[in-house]
Formats: C-alpha cells, structure tokens, sequence
C-alpha cells in the first residue's frame, strides 16, 4: 500500500516537471547580452529546451515615444542596435519555436547588424522568412514590435539596470540574475521541479560573490 502510494506520488511529480519561464531582456550590441547569448544560452539550450518556456526580449535600455502615430527609437548603442532589435523581434514573431528562436538570435547577436546581408546569412542559415522579416522590419508592424518589447521592459520591477537580464517565472531575483551570467544551465536546473535533465547532474549553483560592506 505504502509503496504503491510512494510510486503514484513519483509517477505524478514526474509527469508535472512545469515548464520555467525564462525571460531574457537584452539588447543586440551589448557586449555582456552577445557574451550571455554566445556562451550560455545557446550552448545549453538544446539540452534545456523541454523544460524551458523562452521568453526573448530585445530592447534593454532603449527609449522610444509615439508622436502622431509614428515611432521613434532611441538605443544605447546607436541606430544599429535599433536596427537589430527590430530585426530580432520580426524574426521572433514569426513564432518557429524556441530552439530555432535562439539559434538565429545566437546568430545576429554575433554578427553586425547593420549589414543587412548578416540577417539575410542567419535567416537562411536557420531558416526564417527574410522578406517578412524585411517588410517588418521597414514597415509599422516591426516598429510596434519594438515599442511593445519597450513596454514590456518598462514595466519590470525593480526596473531594468543591468542587460541583460534574467527573470524566472516573472520574478526578479538579483541572485538568479547574477548566478545565470555564470552558469545559466545550473540555475535553470535548480527551478525544474521533478525529473531533471541529464545535464543538471553534478551541476551547482556557482556562488554569489559577496561584497564587503562596513557593519559599523
Ligand atoms: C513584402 O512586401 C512587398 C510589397 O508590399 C510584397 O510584394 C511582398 O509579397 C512582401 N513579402 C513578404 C514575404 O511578405
């Protein structure tokens, strides 16, 4: 009896593993999201993919406003990122799924998007829609994809201050945040519930470095 309640309790944790929302806000020239994206994300996701619910938003520290219905952007790094957000968020919303929505970002991210011909590279490579990724891209649709990343971004509590940032489940946590940029894998591992990856095996979440601070 006993035994056969402990097999119904494994048998219904093991079928209830909830995906983990991963939420990367991160902008297209910036040195630490390109690092984060080249390093962590994209080598580990494939084997993290089952259990991730991706959640990719270009935009970080940009500022855009309407003026009589048309949008202006503003990002950190100059009309070129512009450029390569809203090429990203074209590509993202046309939905290919998330294995292939990392390996195109991986691969803009790793590439000058202020050459068109980087876009069209990727977009083939991973097979993407290059001409609605160009029409977006030129037209309002791709420009309110922007803002509505922008939005998105605007809203974060507490609000945005290092990109990129890592957000699980839609709650912020400074020690999730800091711990991803070291091993995004061990920190995805410890938010799966029940039956965990191969991959997380021996993994541990790296340490948070403390700083010193004065007591007195
Ligand atoms: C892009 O826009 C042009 C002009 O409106 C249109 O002819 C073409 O079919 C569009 N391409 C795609 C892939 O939507």
């Amino acid at each position: 009896m006993l035994l056969k309640a402990i097999i119904a309790v494994v048998l219904v944790t093991g079928t209830l593993s909830d995906t983990v929302k991963v939420s990367i806000y991160y902008e297209a020239l910036c040195g630490d999201s390109i690092r984060f994206i080249a390093q962590q994300l994209h080598p580990n996701f494939p084997k993290l993919a089952d259990y991730i619910d991706l959640d990719l938003v270009p935009y970080g520290k940009a500022v855009h406003s309407n003026i009589h219905g048309t949008y202006y952007f503003s990002c950190q790094h100059g009309p070129a990122e512009c450029k390569g957000n809203v090429y990203q968020s074209c590509a993202l919303s046309q939905n290919q799924g998330d294995r292939k929505n990392v390996e195109f970002v991986n691969c803009i991210m790793r590439r000058n998007p202020d050459h068109f011909v980087n876009v069209e590279k990727c977009a083939r490579k991973h097979e993407f829609n290059i001409g609605k990724i160009r029409n977006c891209s030129r037209g309002v649709e791709g420009s309110e994809l922007l803002a509505q990343n922008g939005e998105k971004t605007l809203q974060l509590e507490p609000v945005l201050s290092f990109v990129p940032t890592i957000i699980y489940n839609d709650v912020y946590s400074n020690q999730d945040h800091m711990q991803s940029l070291k091993d995004f894998a061990a920190v995805v591992c410890s938010k799966i519930e029940g039956d965990k990856p191969e991959i997380c095996a021996n993994k541990r979440l790296p340490r948070t470095s403390w700083g010193f601070f004065e007591i007195f």
